[in-house]
């Protein structure tokens, strides 16, 4: 069984090993998780379109499948693929839609965006005002992290699971180049990984 820090990692991950430290263990990520499904529940109760949550691909999968598990109101799930990094540990700036939501109910739509991270805010502030366009009935995002003193642009979610610090996370299905999504906790990687 690998061991990270003082926290043990409760499967043997051989990615674990990569891992400087746990930021946020597996146990707090699940209570927190329920806090917004049931948050989210609430909020969404009263209104009488469908509610679609639009996991952005591929770092939202672990977070969404938590999430959705919580909410007591029918829900549909969709997913969107954009790239905003060019590979490695910076965004590029740009962000382009390689997979785009196809549903023609959307104006009937209360749509939540489902994210694993917001750094530059670059790709939420986009996607919002296109779903937007789109003829949504509403738009709001969740998010599994927050680093809001990365901001280049003005954003702020409407439902954050944690305020991080500018480090480069990794795990919960969170990458660096493909690499770390399975392990079950937020750990920053060993900067030997990533500092080529
Ligand atoms: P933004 O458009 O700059 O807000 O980029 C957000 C996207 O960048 C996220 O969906 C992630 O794919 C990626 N990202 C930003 N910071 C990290 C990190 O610390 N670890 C892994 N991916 C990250
Ligand atoms: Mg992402």
């Amino acid at each position: 069984m690998s061991s990270v820090g003082s926290e043990k990692c409760a499967i043997p991950h051989e990615a674990a090993l990569d891992i400087e430290r746990v930021l946020i263990p597996e146990e707090e990520i699940l209570r927190r998780v329920r806090e917004l499904s049931s948050q989210i529940e609430s909020d969404y109760a009263e209104s009488k379109n469908k509610l679609v949550l639009l996991g952005i691909l591929k770092g939202s999968v672990v977070f969404m499948a938590e999430l959705m598990k919580h909410i007591r109101i029918p829900v549909e799930i969709d997913f969107m693929k954009v790239s905003s990094y060019g590979g490695g540990t910076t965004s590029s700036g740009n962000v382009e839609i390689k997979l785009d939501i196809r549903r023609r109910d959307i104006e009937e739509s209360d749509i939540l965006i489902v994210e694993d991270i917001i750094d530059s805010g670059r790709t939420l502030s986009y996607l919002v005002e296109y779903l937007k366009l789109r003829g949504a009935a509403s738009v709001r995002t969740v998010t599994l992290l927050d680093k809001p003193s990365r901001r280049t642009v003005d954003f702020v979610p409407d439902y954050t699971g944690f305020t991080v610090p500018d480090e480069f996370v990794v795990g919960y299905g969170l990458d660096f180049d493909e690499k770390y999504r399975a392990l079950p906790f937020i750990g920053v990687l060993k900067p030997e990984f990533y500092e080529k």
